[in-house]
């Protein structure tokens, strides 16, 4: 091939490699015009996925949380295996293992490409549907920010090693927080979102009984709640799954703070954030369990900072608005020019 012919073809892959607003300021107008009911379209499919799924709005917020804590908030964690693509999905990964939701975001996916067609980033589809599920659950939205683009890659080993455990103590929490730009008042008002949704077992099973090899319960878990889990998790039933929330299972509140300072924290990851004698966060569980709206204030701004966090790698891998979630777009050949 000549290069005379080969130029166009280097010349729109370059583009869709290096042009973008990667590293751009994000802004709640970013699709005003390209797509201007983008935010009610998206809460009508979370809606509708509510009326099958009480966990809908919990499954999208965390696909979120975990798309942001790895090279940023670039729909990275949506990307399913693909040998052809190069894709080694951070989805195998032990911190989004079982992690649930896809179809939801596929349908809200379909939604949008139907109004408006290769404009919306899944990146930003999880952003704004997370809005969609804490107002649809009874809590208070906040200003989404927009305009971020998908990778093109997928990065596992980031997922190992950014990601929280739930068996971890608070030091350990706060460093992952802060690896990304996130303080310890982040750390707390995001833990919040464990206000719903659900936990198998086998993430706090070790606080029933045996915790940490001592042959006793973790001191700092209520008897009475000890009890049910006990119940709600028999020998063999590590996947069952039991409320985050055992207060207001489904609705978006502060409920979950009065039950830290109640002994009623379903993981250790939660618990910790107001038990260890001298913890810095206790001030800021009492704070938010004090009062709802200072919680859904602390929240809001919270989730903007988590949507802000920015991969460095954006601007050197290449970006896209990716037309199937779970999956970078094919690449343009000879034949599209
Ligand atoms: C602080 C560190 C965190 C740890 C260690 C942690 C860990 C976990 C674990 C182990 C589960 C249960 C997963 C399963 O059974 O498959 C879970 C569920 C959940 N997490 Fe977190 N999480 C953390 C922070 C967050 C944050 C920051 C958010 C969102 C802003 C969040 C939102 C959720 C939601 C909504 C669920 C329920 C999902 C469902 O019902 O499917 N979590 N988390
Ligand atoms: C936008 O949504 C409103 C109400 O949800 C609807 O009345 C209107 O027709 C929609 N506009 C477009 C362009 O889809
Ligand atoms: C993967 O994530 C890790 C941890 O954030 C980061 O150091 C590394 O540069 C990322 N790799 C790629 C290829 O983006
Ligand atoms: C906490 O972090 C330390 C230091 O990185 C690590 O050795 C330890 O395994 C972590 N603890 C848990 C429970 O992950
Ligand atoms: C965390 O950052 C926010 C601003 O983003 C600030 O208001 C808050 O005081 C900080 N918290 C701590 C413990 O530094
Ligand atoms: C508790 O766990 C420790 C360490 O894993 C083990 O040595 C011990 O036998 C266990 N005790 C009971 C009562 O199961």
């Amino acid at each position: 091939m000549a290069f005379s012919k080969a130029l166009p073809y280097i010349l729109l892959v370059t583009m869709l490699f290096t042009v973008g607003p990667t590293m751009a300021q994000l802004s709640p107008t970013f699709y005003d015009t390209t797509c201007p009911n983008l935010s009610s379209i998206v809460e009508d499919v979370v809606r509708q996925a509510l009326q099958t799924d009480a966990r809908a709005g919990a499954k999208l917020i965390r696909f979120h949380f975990h798309d942001c804590f790895v090279n940023g908030c670039d729909g990275s964690v949506l990307l399913e295996d693909s040998v052809a693509d190069g894709i080694d999905s951070e989805q195998n990964a032990p911190g989004n293992q079982g992690i649930q939701g896809q179809n939801i975001v596929a349908d809200i996916k379909t939604a949008v490409e139907n109004a408006c067609p290769s404009v919306v980033s899944c990146a930003d589809i999880l952003a704004i549907a997370s809005n969609s599920a804490v107002v649809l659950a009874g809590g208070r939205g906040w200003e989404v920010q927009l305009g971020r683009r998908d990778s093109r890659i997928a990065n596992r080993s980031g997922a190992v090693s950014n990601l929280p455990s739930p068996f971890e103590p608070l030091a350990n929490l706060t460093v992952k927080f802060a690896n990304v730009g996130l303080n310890s008042t982040d750390l707390v008002s995001l833990s919040g979102a464990h206000t719903f949704g659900q936990s198998r077992c086998r993430f706090f099973q070790g606080r029933l009984s045996n915790f940490s090899g001592t042959g006793m319960p973790d001191p700092s878990l209520d008897p009475t709640y000890r009890d049910i889990l006990l119940e709600a998790c028999p020998q063999g039933g590590d996947d069952n799954r039991v409320n985050l929330d055992p207060t207001t299972p489904d609705e978006f509140d502060n409920n979950y703070f009065t039950n830290l300072q109640g002994n009623r924290g379903l993981l250790t990851s939660d618990q910790v954030l107001f038990s260890p004698p001298g913890a810095a966060t206790t001030v800021d569980v009492d704070r938010f369990a004090a009062s709802q709206e200072v919680f859904f204030d602390a929240f809001g701004a919270s989730m903007i900072k988590m949507g802000n966090i920015m991969s460095p790698s954006t601007t050197t891998d290449g970006s896209e608005i990716r037309l199937t979630c779970s999956r970078v777009n094919p690449l343009p050949t000879l034949a599209d020019m």
